[in-house]
């Protein structure tokens, strides 16, 4: 079993990119070169860690590459390592990798460009990742199955699905299974988001997204809090949602005209159905609940976030006291990733002393295990809460009921 060290090295990127920043702003040229190629080590270290976000921390880490060889071209240019390019030669200015391009591309191309290196992720998931849930998953497969196939015209597979149900129950791992299955390109996009930070560009960026969803064909368009992009919502939505939801309806009602053989499949996700109006729910008619898991699938929720350690419970005690207390998905992830630090911390009596140890002697090292106990989950019981009440999941079950299917 591997320890996450996610989370250190995201703060020794955080370090290194602000000395990076620093040592810009006083000129410093050979520091800030240094510091960005730590950057893109770190980054790539981190991209091992989480195969979720792997492309992303990849194309970063390059991207503080290309950073610290442009400083090397300015103050070297001989020596730098030029790669072969057809397009203008690249200017001096060091943009951060978090500006946008410069203003000479035209505007589509710019938009195009943030979503490839924005909204791509790279999903490793597969369907075995997901406990329960097995008709929904049955009805994502034969919808992806459907689309692929030749048919006659007639037949037209869903284009449009809307996962809804409590937070932490494996929608958006849904998404990402279906992209990770199909190895197709995987746009994942939070509507509140787009619409909050991208004030005004968020209909280009939904345009933009739409065209390199055909151009990267199969697409899986995942777009989550849809209910952020809605008009029922009792705060009112800015005129940025606004846009932004006319434009990716028009996309919407377009794929579901042109009948074309590409899979360009798009799943929305809320946690607020009843917060959806008429015009988003007519182009996602296909609604399927994505409910609590039940007692077989904690089991094998359980099983799959224990992965690689031993189990020596009585797991049926277990599961049965999580469904009692309204455990989703992600609260049993908590629930084992702590009764896995309590098991840890039993047997490797001095972990933290091993803290100022280099990333490279820890990488040496091996940690103890040994199977997990029904005490280590007595113990991580008492620190997982649901959020949830009886009352919400009848108030999904019932929307369900009059929405669903
Ligand atoms: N059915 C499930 N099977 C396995 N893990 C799950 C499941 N549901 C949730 N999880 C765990 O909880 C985390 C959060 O789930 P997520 O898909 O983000 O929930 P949602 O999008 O519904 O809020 C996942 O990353 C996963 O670790
Ligand atoms: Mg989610």
């Amino acid at each position: 079993m591997e320890i996450d060290l996610s989370g250190p090295l995201m703060s020794q990127f955080k370090r290194a990119k602000k000395e990076y920043e620093i040592a810009k702003e006083k000129k410093n040229e050979s520091i800030a070169r240094k510091k960005a190629l730590e950057c893109a080590k770190l980054l790539r270290q981190i991209a091992k860690y989480d195969g979720y976000n792997e492309k992303s921390y990849l194309e970063k880490a390059k991207k503080w590459e290309m950073v610290a060889n442009n400083i090397e071209e300015a103050v070297n240019p001989s020596k730098a390592n030029k790669p072969k390019s057809t397009k203008k030669p690249s200017s001096n200015k060091q943009s951060s990798p978090n500006t946008t391009e410069d203003g000479a591309e035209d505007e589509i191309d710019k938009f195009k460009n943030f979503v490839k290196n924005n909204l791509i992720q790279k999903s490793t998931m597969k369907w075995d990742d997901i406990g329960g849930l097995e008709e929904v998953k049955q009805l994502m497969m034969e919808t992806i199955v459907i689309s692929a196939l030749q048919k006659p015209a007639s037949i037209q597979p869903w284009k449009g699905i809307l996962l809804f149900g409590p937070p932490g129950t494996g929608k958006t791992l849904l998404a990402s299974a279906c992209a990770g299955s199909l190895e197709a390109t995987f746009f994942n996009v939070k509507a509140s988001s787009v619409s909050s930070k991208y004030y005004g560009e968020s209909s280009k960026i939904v345009s933009a997204l739409y065209d390199v969803a055909r151009e990267m064909h199969p697409s899986i368009v995942f777009i989550d809090e849809i209910d952020a992009l809605t008009t029922k919502r009792s705060d009112g939505v800015s005129e940025a949602s606004r846009r932004m939801l006319s434009t990716l309806l028009t996309e919407l009602d377009g794929f579901q005209d042109k009948g074309s053989d590409r899979l360009i499949l798009t799943l929305s996700a809320t946690n607020t159905p009843w917060d959806l109006d008429e015009a988003v729910l007519s182009r996602f008619s296909r609604r399927i609940y994505i409910p609590l898991p039940d007692k077989d699938a904690t089991k094998e929720i359980i099983k799959i976030n224990t992965k690689g350690v031993k189990l020596d419970v009585n797991l049926d005690d277990i599961a049965n006291k999580c469904v009692e207390r309204l455990y989703s998905g992600r609260d049993l992830k908590n629930l084992c990733q702590d009764a896995i630090w309590n098991m840890i911390r039993d047997v490797n009596k001095d972990l933290y002393k091993m803290a100022n140890l280099s990333y490279k002697e820890l990488k040496r090292r091996k940690l103890k295990v040994r199977a997990l106990t029904d005490d280590d989950f007595e113990e991580a019981f008492k620190k997982i809460k649901s959020p949830l009440t009886k009352s919400e999941i009848e108030k999904y079950e019932k929307w369900g009921e009059e929405f669903g299917g």
